[in-house]
């Protein structure tokens, strides 16, 4: 089996009843078998019941955005350094209702990586292109310089995952087809190759994020250089979550 990481994004929804709800409900349906790797990305205010749902489960989980410093006056934003006491593994940045509604640069997405970095956390930072700037032929353009951006204060041989999610693909029930997606999979995949060498970009996890469904999943885990999902609305219910977390152990049994 390859290797495949599925994370959930939930957005601005739930609460911590819910969420412990949830994962009760996801552990105890979650085939013993399963080697998938999982996360969760909750609201800040979830982050407790999830930690206590999640204890000793090798599930990751973590916020959907922080800020980058560690503490400090700057109201209404996540401190990595709390996420971190906390037990958070990992952190959505740059995620593109952030950059859009939100105003956020990739110089700020680039303070957030290197301190998610420093406290021992995976950013997994979004990347993705309009649909006008597809249409003009910048697809390629766009996401080196975001990539480029995001990591340009990285520490070195810190890992980091990368989520695909080109923004008309997001919550449009519009998914990129899998040529498309693995089109700009397998050109990232090149782009980190040169910049971290073939081992530590075959080992990197690029993600594809944008209306990823049951009913489409299969294909898009065939294509080589997709090593899993970032998913908005499927993963609200468990069952469908399940499923898309489970595509490795589906696609395994039918081959
Ligand atoms: P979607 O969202 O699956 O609802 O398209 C994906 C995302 O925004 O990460």
């Amino acid at each position: 089996m390859k290797k495949f990481l599925c994370a959930a994004n939930w957005k601005m929804n739930k609460g911590p009843t819910e969420t412990a709800e949830y994962l009760t409900k996801f552990l105890s349906l979650l085939p013993k078998s399963s080697q998938s790797q999982v996360a969760f990305f909750a609201p800040g205010y979830n982050l407790p019941a999830m930690q206590k749902a999640l204890q000793g489960s090798s599930i990751f989980w973590g916020a959907q955005n922080c800020y980058f410093e560690r503490s400090g006056a700057y109201t209404g934003e996540l401190s990595p350094l709390v996420l971190q006491q906390l037990g958070a593994t990992h952190c959505l940045v740059g995620h593109s209702e952030r950059r859009q509604l939100f105003y956020e640069t990739d110089e700020d997405v680039s303070k957030k990586v290197s301190l998610l970095q420093e406290l021992h956390m995976v950013p997994m930072i979004c990347v993705g292109e309009t649909l006008e700037q597809r249409n003009q032929g910048k697809t390629h353009q766009v996401v080196l310089n975001q990539i480029t951006q995001s990591l340009s204060r990285a520490v070195p041989e810190a890992s980091f995952v990368l989520a695909y999610e080109p923004i008309w693909a997001i919550g449009t029930g519009q998914v990129a087809t899998a040529q498309q997606a693995e089109e700009v999979h397998q050109w990232i995949r090149q782009h980190l190759v040169e910049r971290i060498g073939p081992e530590a970009a075959k080992n990197t996890y690029v993600l594809y994020g944008g209306s990823v469904k049951p009913e489409n999943s299969s294909e898009l885990y065939n294509c080589p250089n997709i090593d899993g999902f970032l998913v908005g609305g499927a993963s609200l219910e468990v069952e469908s979550f399940l499923s898309l977390a489970e595509t490795n152990l589906a696609f395994a049994k039918s081959h």
